[in-house]
């Protein structure tokens, strides 16, 4: 098969943790005999230096023609402050390069033998974590108008919008629903219902839905409880959906639960034919250790693993890139700082090519 894929590394630990991952796709497709054909762009603040803009245009027509974009990271935060927020590479770049792409999947996954380094008791832990949080990603407080500041100093309003139509919502459940089926059937849906009008359409089309999928349990959660629940049965949760700041929110609260932010790989999907597929590790651009052969690459390694399933539909190598990368976790021989360990991304890297 052919892989074209864009391949965008961006700011700090993007770099690093982008090269390890296509140590392992190359390995992998040449392993497999497919056809790999990356195309690299500037994107972030390496863009912003070579050609004025977060995301140039040279860098948006290699995109339109690859079937999936992997991206590392972008914002700096010293330098991001010197910019208007809406010139920043997290607007410019991430925020444009996902639009049209509604379906955020984060699956957090605690490896066995990393089960110290959850923060939680080990009897709270002890019947696994395997959680697919699926966020809305292009709607809500996001990109809901109106959105700004405006009037005189000191009497300034602020205003976010957060609007959902059913369509919006009824899309997003779905995917949540046929996750739940190819999973354990548990469908956690968080809202805030008891408050947000949003979240009562939202609620609303989730009782609806779940008719037409009898095999899915679902439950309906307020985003608040959700939080804790996360902490006190982390190990009852399959499947999550929500809309996108309770999403953006509860995955990086989650993401803890398998011991670092570093292992949590996403997927942002659209329509078959629509938006180009973009695949990032949910971790940013960390650039306190960038550059210093640090960072873990493990989550953008799983990305490429989900880019492989959901845009190329190729399961055998998405399983085979995830056994090698739980293997060398659960080794506990060779991680990263964040996990305790004391090897390079390029040894984890080397550690899971090996295990392949
Ligand atoms: C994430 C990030 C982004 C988001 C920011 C950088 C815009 O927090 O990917 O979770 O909120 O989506
Ligand atoms: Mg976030």
């Amino acid at each position: 098969m052919k892989i074209d894929i864009a391949v965008l590394p961006g700011d700090g630990i993007g770099a690093e943790v982008v090269a390890a991952a296509m140590a392992v796709l190359e390995k992998v497709a040449s392993m497999s005999g497919h056809q790999l054909n990356p195309v690299y762009a500037d994107v972030g603040w390496a863009a912003i230096d070579k050609h004025g803009t977060a995301l140039p245009e040279a860098t948006r027509e290699i995109c339109r023609k690859s079937r999936a974009i992997l991206f590392g990271a972008v914002g700096l935060p010293d330098r991001d402050k010197t910019l208007p927020q809406a010139q920043r590479p997290e607007r410019v770049a991430l925020l444009e390069l996902r639009k049209g792409l509604f379906a955020n999947l984060r699956h957090v996954v605690l490896p066995p033998g990393l089960a110290n380094r959850c923060p939680l008791k080990t009897e709270l832990i002890s019947a696994g974590i395997d959680i697919m949080i699926i966020r809305e990603l292009t709607g809500g407080l996001y990109y809901g108008k109106p959105q700004g500041i405006s009037g005189p100093p000191g009497t300034r309003v602020a205003v976010d919008t957060m609007a959902y139509s059913e369509a919006e919502i009824e899309r997003i459940l779905k995917i949540g629903f046929e996750t739940a089926l190819k999973r354990r059937r548990r469908l956690t849906s968080v809202d805030k219902a008891n408050i947000l009008a949003t979240s009562q359409l939202w609620r609303e089309t989730a009782i609806r839905m779940a008719k037409d999928y009898p095999d899915v349990t679902v439950e309906h959660m307020y985003v608040d409880n959700a939080s804790m629940q996360l902490l006190r049965r982390p190990t009852e949760f399959d499947v999550i959906v929500t809309e996108n700041t309770f999403g953006d929110i509860l995955s990086d609260e989650a993401s803890m639960l398998c011991g670092s932010i570093g292992l949590v790989p996403s997927a942002c999907l659209g329509i078959p034919g629509g938006a180009v597929p973009f695949y990032e590790p949910i971790h940013g651009s960390a650039p306190d250790i960038a550059g210093q052969n640090k960072a873990n690459p493990i989550g953008t390694i799983l990305t490429v693993a989900m880019m492989l399933r959901y845009t190329f539909g190729l399961e055998p190598d998405a399983k085979m890139i995830e056994k090698a990368a739980f293997e060398v976790l659960n080794g506990g021989k060779t991680l990263t700082g964040d996990l305790g360990g004391t090897a390079g991304c390029t040894q984890v890297a080397d550690a899971v090519m090996a295990a392949l």
